[in-house]
């Protein structure tokens, strides 16, 4: 239950979250996306609200309601949800990437569905890498200002704190979180790790709605204090 008595620890923040797989397309009938529900991304965006924070949401193909009092931008490509973010950071105050963002992209999408040609090859896919979301708002002067504070979520699937802890220095966020194994896609629960300039910080098994809130606390936590 949210404790209405508190004082919303977010209040006066500008929260912009991703969220969701993105959906990079071969041509119009197929493409190549990554296993994430928005699950956890929507449920940032719903425990940030209720901690009194104005949330726009920049959510990829999901099948999800969107939380009471949230904004949301739908979009599908990492490079449509790059310029949706680029369009919305300046009024942030805090961003949190927890985006399943396609890592490559079909160098060009045909523009007509692909056939087979009857000679019992595949087609020649080429493929280019789409640019960090999260490393290219870290590395913006209001981020290295303190006036964006930027949070990462690792996807890994072994060697969750080495690779946590490697994630954060290359993206150059305060704080990045992971998810602790085994495979949470799609689940309605999760356990995440805390990885931070300190240390390691590990937030036990609960509902993602419940380790929403959590991680809502503690970033707020982490946040400079205002003035
Ligand atoms: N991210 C992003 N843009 C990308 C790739 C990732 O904003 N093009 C963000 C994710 O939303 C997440 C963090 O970066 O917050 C880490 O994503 P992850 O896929 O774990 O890391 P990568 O840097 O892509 O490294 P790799 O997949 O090779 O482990
Ligand atoms: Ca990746």
């Amino acid at each position: 239950l949210v404790d209405n008595f508190q004082p919303k620890r977010l209040a006066g923040q500008q929260v912009l979250v991703t969220a969701g797989p993105t959906f990079e397309a071969i041509d119009p009938v197929r493409g190549i996306t990554n296993h994430s529900s928005g699950k956890m991304g929507f449920a940032i965006a719903r425990a940030a609200r209720e901690a009194g924070a104005e949330v726009t949401l920049v959510a990829g193909p999901v099948h999800l309601p969107t939380p009471l009092g949230v904004r949301r931008i739908d979009v599908q490509s990492a490079l449509q949800m790059q310029a949706a973010v680029q369009a919305e950071i300046d009024q942030a105050s805090l961003f949190i990437a927890a985006a399943a963002v396609a890592d490559w992209r079909p160098a060009s999408a045909a523009e007509h569905k692909i056939k087979k040609d009857g000679s019992g090859l595949p087609p020649a896919l080429h493929f280019v890498e789409n640019p960090d979301i999260l490393a290219g708002v870290a590395a913006s002067e209001r981020a290295k200002q303190g006036e964006l504070y930027c949070v990462g979520f690792a996807a890994e699937s072994q060697d969750l704190l080495a690779n946590a802890q490697a994630k954060r220095a290359r993206k150059g966020v305060p704080l990045l979180v992971g998810n602790i194994g085994p495979a949470t896609f799609g689940k309605d629960d999760n356990a995440l790790l805390l990885v931070d300039a300190q240390g390691a910080q590990e937030l036990p098994h609960a509902s993602k709605t419940e380790l929403a809130r959590q991680l809502v606390a503690e970033i707020a936590r982490r946040l400079p204090v205002a003035g």
